[in-house]
């Protein structure tokens, strides 16, 4: 399966950017518009939820999954698993622009044959914030990870190798794409708290989409 750059991209000839090491920004990469009645019908059948997390808080992000595998998180710890908890139907299957943006985005930023089957959504409204965290509950980490934003603007921070350690922030803009894997792969990350734009005061939110192979 080879997917080629379609109408979705908003660049024929887009930028990359490695801001650290094995770590890559294709600034405005995608027309963000065009994932979003795909999000609505996900979202649909798999809401936006705050997840419990094994401290016994909640998340402070609302998430919800399409793949074969979904992201979860509860009292006992994180996991992929195959159906929604709230309906005990399985996700939506991953939308084929939405792998064929995926696909595109890791080889452009030189990772081949990327084929996700897991899409975590997280939604930032104001003042949500992400803490420092690996993504490491996948089973091969020679994989990397194809992170989407869309909507309001987000500080991206990055720690590298240590929890606490702060190295880099980043402004990430509605349509970018980061790519991350190799050396980076394990590198520690968060969200700075979302603020509100005082040029687009009608926007509320910040949605992220999340690529990864977890089996
Ligand atoms: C994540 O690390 O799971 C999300 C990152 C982001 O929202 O940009
Ligand atoms: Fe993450």
């Amino acid at each position: 399966m080879v997917f080629i750059m379609s109408d979705l991209f908003s660049n024929s000839r887009p930028e990359k950017e490695e801001i650290y090491p094995d770590l890559f920004v294709l600034a405005n990469f995608v027309k963000t518009e065009t994932l979003l009645d795909e999000i609505k019908i996900i979202t649909k059948a798999s809401p936006f939820r705050k997840m419990m997390t094994p401290n016994g808080h909640k998340t402070g992000v609302a998430c919800t999954n399409c793949g074969d595998y979904g992201w979860t998180s509860d009292r006992q710890g994180y996991q992929y698993s195959k159906e929604d908890p709230l309906s005990s139907k399985p996700w939506l299957a991953i939308p084929k622009q939405f792998s064929a943006l995926a696909y595109d985005a890791a080889f452009f930023a030189g990772f081949k044959n990327f084929y996700p089957d897991a899409c975590l959504i997280n939604r930032y409204l104001i003042g949500t914030k992400l803490g420092s965290h690996q993504d490491k509950n996948e089973m091969d980490f020679s994989q990397p990870i194809v992170s989407v934003s869309i909507g309001l603007p987000a500080i991206f921070q990055i720690f590298g190798n240590q929890r606490s350690n702060k190295i880099l922030e980043y402004k990430l803009e509605d349509g970018d794409v980061m790519v991350w894997g190799k050396s980076a792969r394990l590198v520690y990350h968060g969200v700075k708290a979302l603020d509100a734009n005082r040029l687009a005061p009608k926007m509320s939110e910040r949605i992220n989409l999340t690529f990864r192979k977890s089996h």
